[in-house]
Parts: structure tokens; sequence; C-alpha cells
């Protein structure tokens, strides 16, 4: 059966900008986390705490943390790859840690500069540092779904990775169709295989749009158990010209469909229409999002 209440995080301010070409300023990001966070979430990742040089776009991660109203209901994550990156984030304040690494070996290198085997020590230390300051932990999976350097990559991977990360202490792990190449029988399998050997109640989807699958994956997942989705308001982020970037799931039609099937989100629709008015009119381009396509033709 379905569940009566799914948990939606908004990755937007943080996915989706990140593959945003445009520099957005730091008032008008502030801006719209504040409207984000009336909207009902219980969830938000706002940045990275990454290097600069990597991405720009988010380098601003401090000053948006300290600048935003914090709405008390509300976990502020972001994303953290190191020691460095920590720091940063426990002077920030932020509620959530969210190390990243990828199942294929490739693309963690090409993305956090480290061999898988390199990455464990390093997430370890931030993981273990994070708890010891009452942090949240939340751990990604990258290329689950397949990569973009590799092609297919094995479940038995997939798994071995997100064990590790669990033995290490994240509270959680989302699993992320980096490039939007499942399908929904693809995501069915996955489940099944992995189903008894993972939480799933800890488990979360992360689904990018590539394909326009990212709807169906999220279907087949709700009624195989899984109740936490990220998403990004509007669709934002789908960027055509670097390869493996593609808009998240989005938001607004992720919590459309939930509430059309009678499953409750807590999130109240207007408001996030309201705020992905806003950053649509920042970014000067129309939001990809069926919710967003219609409003625009109104
Ligand atoms: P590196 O160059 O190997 O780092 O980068 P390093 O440890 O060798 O240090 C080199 C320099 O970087 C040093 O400075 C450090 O201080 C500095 P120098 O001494 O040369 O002046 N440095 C930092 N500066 C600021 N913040 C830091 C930091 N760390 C080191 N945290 C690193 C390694 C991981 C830092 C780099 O590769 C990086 O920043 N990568 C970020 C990649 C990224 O953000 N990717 C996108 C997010 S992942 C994603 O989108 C997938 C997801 O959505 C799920 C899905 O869809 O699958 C989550
Ligand atoms: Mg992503």
């Amino acid at each position: 059966g379905l569940p009566e209440f799914v948990t939606v995080k908004e990755v937007g301010p943080r996915d989706g900008l990140q593959n945003e070409a445009e520099q957005i300023p730091t008032e008008i990001k502030v801006e719209w986390m504040n409207l984000l966070s009336e909207a009902g979430y219980s969830s938000i990742e706002f940045s990275s705490f990454v290097h600069p040089k990597w991405i720009p776009q988010l380098k601003d991660a401090k000053q948006v943390a300290q600048q935003m109203t914090r709405n008390p209901n509300i976990t502020y994550a972001a994303l953290v790859p190191n020691r460095k990156g920590l720091e940063a984030a426990l002077e920030a304040d932020i509620d959530e840690v969210a190390v990243f690494m990828s199942a294929s070996e490739t693309h963690n290198l090409k993305n956090i500069n480290k061999t898988i085997e390199d990455t464990f020590p390093v997430l370890k230390e931030v993981i273990e540092e994070a708890k010891h300051h009452n942090k949240r932990v939340r751990g990604y999976v990258s290329t689950v779904f397949g990569c973009p350097y590799e092609g297919e990559v094995r479940i038995s991977q997939v798994l071995q990775v997100c064990q590790q990360l669990i033995d290490m202490g994240v509270d959680e792990i989302s699993l992320g169709d980096t490039i939007g190449v499942a399908d929904p029988l693809q995501v069915e399998q996955f489940l099944k295989t992995i189903e008894g050997k993972m939480d799933f109640s800890r488990l979360a989807m992360h689904f990018h749009n590539t394909h326009g699958m990212a709807l169906a994956n999220t279907l087949v997942s709700l009624k195989l158990g899984i109740t936490i989705f990220d998403s990004s308001l509007g669709g934002l982020g789908g960027c055509p010209y670097a390869k493996g970037a593609s808009g998240n799931l989005a938001t607004d039609d992720l919590v459309h469909m939930l509430h059309k099937m009678g499953i409750q989100t807590g999130i109240h629709e207007t408001k996030l229409k309201e705020a992905a008015l806003f950053i649509q009119q920042a970014i000067q381009k129309e939001l990809p999002s069926h919710q967003m396509q219609i409003y625009n033709r109104m």
C-alpha cells in the first residue's frame, strides 16, 4: 500500500543553484530561503561547504546560513566534503551535515578528487566530529542507477558503500540517481534486491529528472515502502551544457502528485508557488516543472 505521509526534502538551494551558470546574489538566496522556510518543509538543504573553485555558485554558504531566518521546525542541511568544510559548517551552526560520495570510482574521483577507498577515512572523521557536536548526519550515495563515465553500477557495490556509511554512523542514506537514468523497473528491481538489507525508514530517494521518469520512479519507490524524497522547487538546476548535471525531480510536481493521491506532506502548495515565482524571477528563466509551466502559460 501507499504511505499516509511522505517527507519531502528540499534541495533546490543546493542541488538546483549549484547547476545554475549565473551567480545568484546572497541576499536573493536569503530571501528565497525565507520564503521556503514558510512553506511547511521539515528539511531544507541550503548550500554546500565545498571548495569555492569547484562550486563557485555556493561560496556564500556561511553568509546564507547567518542571514536567513531559521524556522525552528526545519532542519537546515548542507553538503560537507571534509574536515575543512565541517569547520565552516559548524561555525555557521547548521543542523545537519550531509556527507557525499559515489558508488562508482570515476565519478567519485571527478567529484571529490579521491578514490572511494580514500574517501571513507575522510568521511569517518567528519561524521564522528559532527556527531560529537550533536549534528544529524545524512550520507549521499551518487551514481546509484548509473554513472556518466562507467555506465552500469552494480547493486552490490552500492550496498557496500551504504553499509560503510551506516557503520560510520550516518542517520540517513540518500540514494542519488545523479544523472537521471533510472527507470521504474530498474528502481523496483533495485529496491526489491536491497529490501531487508537496509532500513527503508532511513532511506531517501534522490531522483533527477533528465528523461522525465522521476515521478514514475517515485511512485514505484512509494509502493515499495520509501517515504523520504529529495526534490528541487520548480525543477531548478537543469543544465543542458554540463554533462551529468540535470534538474532534480520538481518539488511542486511531487507535492501535487502526492496530495492528489491523498498523501500528506505538510507542505503548502500556494507557498511553493510563491517561492517558485520568486526564484524564477531571480534567475530570469522559466522553471521546467509542470506546475510552473501551467502557471507561466496562464
Ligand atoms: P581537493 O583539491 O582534493 O582538496 O578538493 P584538498 O584537501 O587537496 O585541498 C586543496 C585546497 O582546497 C586547500 O587549499 C584546502 O584548504 C582547500 P590551499 O591550501 O591549496 O589554499 N579546501 C577547501 N576549501 C574550502 N572548503 C572546503 C575545502 N576543502 C579543501 N571544504 C574537495 C577536494 C572535496 C574539497 C573538492 O573536490 C570539492 O570541493 N568538491 C565539491 C564537489 C561538489 O560539490 N559536487 C557537487 C555536489 S555532489 C552532488 O551534486 C550529488 C548529489 O546531489 C546526489 C546525486 O545527485 O547523486 C549530492
Ligand atoms: Mg543531486
